[in-house]
């Protein structure tokens, strides 16, 4: 079998004397949607941080893209094609919409950035409308389109999304996760950080639950969904 387009192994973290993540093990292959679900605090987000370099692991290998990327800066994981959607999604709020996007594309040529443009802005009609708005004054589920068109301006081999379903309303809730869908159907590789496991386990091929540092399970998603302590703990019982 040809190697896995990330493949994570033994992969700890500290925060000071606080360990995070207790040597995780962790893949994700070509056009699959992965999803890490687990409660508040389990690592999730110290996972997909410290996969884009933005925390540096204690112990543990991160291969993306056939290379060592554990310890690397930022600037060279995402230049590899890693690109996150951050939790809360930290737009640029004094920025327009354009702009946020823009920021995506960095080290592209204006030629292709704006190729890249209007492949976001057709996954995202919403922002074609209001491309000169501040970023800031749009609402939750607004400026997480921008923060998704944001990586996906780098035009990643990998996309890690933390939480795009957080603080939004039911209906916004829905309309993120049609569009992760529709990221899923035109093949794009994902790895999704979720506190709402049903629809993350719906939407994934293959999930992981981490409980404080530790992967407790792993599998084909629908298998995660039907498992008993799954059901009890992330899908509000039987
Ligand atoms: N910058 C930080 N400094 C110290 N501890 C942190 C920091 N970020 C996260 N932690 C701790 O690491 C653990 C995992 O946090 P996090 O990865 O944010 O979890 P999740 O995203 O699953 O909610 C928690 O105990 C959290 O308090
Ligand atoms: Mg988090």
């Amino acid at each position: 079998m040809s190697e896995a387009l990330l493949s994570v192994r033994g992969l700890a973290v500290a925060y000071g004397p606080i360990a995070a993540l207790h040597g995780i093990d962790l893949e994700v292959a070509e056009g699959e949607v992965v999803c890490l679900v687990g409660a508040n605090g389990a690592g999730k987000t110290t996972t997909l941080r410290t996969l884009s370099g933005l925390v540096r692991p204690r112990a543990g290998s991160i291969r993306f893209a056939g290379r060592d990327i554990a310890g690397l800066a930022p600037h060279r994981i995402a230049r590899l094609g890693l690109a996150q959607a951050p939790e809360g999604r930290q737009v640029f709020a004094e920025m327009s919409v354009a702009d946020n996007l823009r920021l995506g594309g960095w080290r592209t040529s204006e030629a292709e950035l704006r190729r890249r443009m209007d492949e976001v802005l057709a996954l995202f009609p919403r922002l074609a409308e209001r491309l000169n708005q501040r970023a800031g004054l749009m609402s939750g589920g607004e400026q997480q389109m921008v923060a998704m068109g944001r990586a996906l301006m780098a035009h990643p081999r990998l996309i890690l999304l933390d939480e795009p379903s957080m603080g939004l309303s039911p209906v916004m809730v829905d309309l993120v996760f049609d569009l992760i869908a529709r990221l899923k159907a035109e093949g794009r590789t994902i790895l999704l950080v979720e506190q709402n496991a049903r629809l993350a386990l719906e939407i994934a091929d293959r999930a992981y639950v981490l409980e404080s540092g530790r992967i407790r399970l792993s599998g084909p998603a629908a298998r995660v969904a039907e498992d008993p302590g799954v059901t009890a703990a992330y899908l509000g019982g039987g």
